[in-house]
């Protein structure tokens, strides 16, 4: 049956890094027999640009109907001061929340070829690197309300709400422990409990899941505490779950242990993968206007969205592995992306990288 996916490349590297995609995606179901229709929608500031608004009713239907959604980069310097409703930035919180993407999935792994690109000593990157956060993407202080601005007594004020209810936690608590099953058993909650009474709700709520967990070891850790252990003692991590807020800085810290925000891939879904429900692949990067359009990014983080879209919204596990070994192979032949070489390396372009894949996939 035809899958039909949605393409929404956005802003800055966005359109370059997402053209890579396809031409890898194109190839898997050339190799692993999938029947794959693309269809492009315009969103963040290129939609704004277009119609006035950084996600457009038409592209939120198309992306309604899909079976999955690629998104390339949203935002850049262009769109900073226009009203925040109208940012590049509210178009994919919006699209997130309409479409109930509540469950963001970011696996961090290291390439042993890439070793030397981490900014951890070699002693600790000889420990290994493989962790998922599994980061809740729909509430928190991203989209709590009341949230707003005013003036009290003379002083310009602004407030934001980090609020979750049960329902929200115990929810992205399945996903978390449900990942953890399926890997280390190792679930380790990141909250600010010791401050913050919605984090004591969070980590009342997963040790209620916890119980139909058995088989999954949990532990609780501050967010603060987190962020160091990560420096210190990265492969202590089998999965992190974590709120909206803590999650988006603990997967930047994360990538830059992997070696380059290039190199990370992210899924967004509104269920357990396969329950129903088109997700959004994208990078974890963001789009990079200064080097936007002169085939200097690095579509791996893409590329390896990709092989996520593959195995989880269209269950062709084989070509997401495919994927997965095509980029390892160019790594291990030694070609990098600029963000990926050393000084005086030789580097090679997006478009050139994109291509070495496709062909090892073949
Ligand atoms: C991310 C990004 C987004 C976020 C921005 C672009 C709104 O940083 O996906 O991590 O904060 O969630
Ligand atoms: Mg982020």
């Amino acid at each position: 049956m035809k899958k039909h996916i949605v393409l929404l490349p956005g802003d800055g590297i966005g359109p370059e890094v997402t053209g890579e995609a396809v031409k890898v995606l194109r190839m898997a179901a050339r190799c692993y027999g999938g029947d794959i229709e693309f269809q492009e929608a315009l969103v963040g500031g290129a939609a704004y640009e277009a119609a006035g608004d950084p996600l457009p009713e038409e592209t939120l239907d198309l992306c309604r109907e899909a079976d999955a959604i690629f998104l390339g980069a949203v935002g850049g310097p262009k769109w900073a001061s226009i009203p925040a409703d109208k940012r590049p930035e509210a178009g994919l919180l919006r699209l997130r929340k309409e479409l109930g993407l509540y469950a963001n999935l970011r696996p961090v792994r290291l390439f042993p070829e890439l070793a030397g690109l981490s900014c951890l000593r070699p002693d600790i990157v000889a420990q290994g690197l493989d962790l998922l956060v599994v980061r809740e993407l729909t509430g928190d202080v991203y989209f709590g309300q009341p949230a707003g601005e005013e003036v009290r007594d003379g002083l310009r004020h602004a407030f934001n709400n980090m609020i979750y209810n049960e329902e929200e936690i115990r929810r992205i608590a399945r996903i978390g422990f449900d990942a953890a099953r399926q890997r280390k058993k190792r679930l380790c909650s990141v909250d600010k409990a010791n401050v913050l009474a919605s984090s004591r709700l969070w980590r009342e709520v997963v040790e209620e899941t916890h119980r139909d967990y058995p088989e999954v070891e949990l532990s609780h850790m501050y967010v603060d505490n987190c962020a160091m252990q990560l420096v210190l003692r990265p492969d202590q991590f089998d999965v992190i779950l974590t709120g909206n807020l803590f999650g988006d800085i603990l997967s930047d810290e994360a990538a830059a242990l992997a070696g380059s925000l290039g190199l990370l891939p992210s899924a967004s879904l509104s269920g357990l993968a396969g329950t129903g429900g088109a997700g959004l692949y994208e990078p974890i990067h963001g789009s990079a206007p200064d080097i936007a359009g002169q085939d200097r990014a690095n579509p791996l983080a893409a590329i390896l969205a990709a092989a996520m879209l593959l195995d989880l919204a269209l269950g062709l596990k084989e070509a997401a592995k495919g994927v997965e070994e095509a980029v390892r192979l160019t790594l291990r032949e030694g070609y990098r992306s600029a963000d990926l070489a050393r000084p005086g390396e030789k580097t090679t372009g997006c478009s050139r990288m994109g291509d070495l894949v496709a062909d090892r996939l073949e």
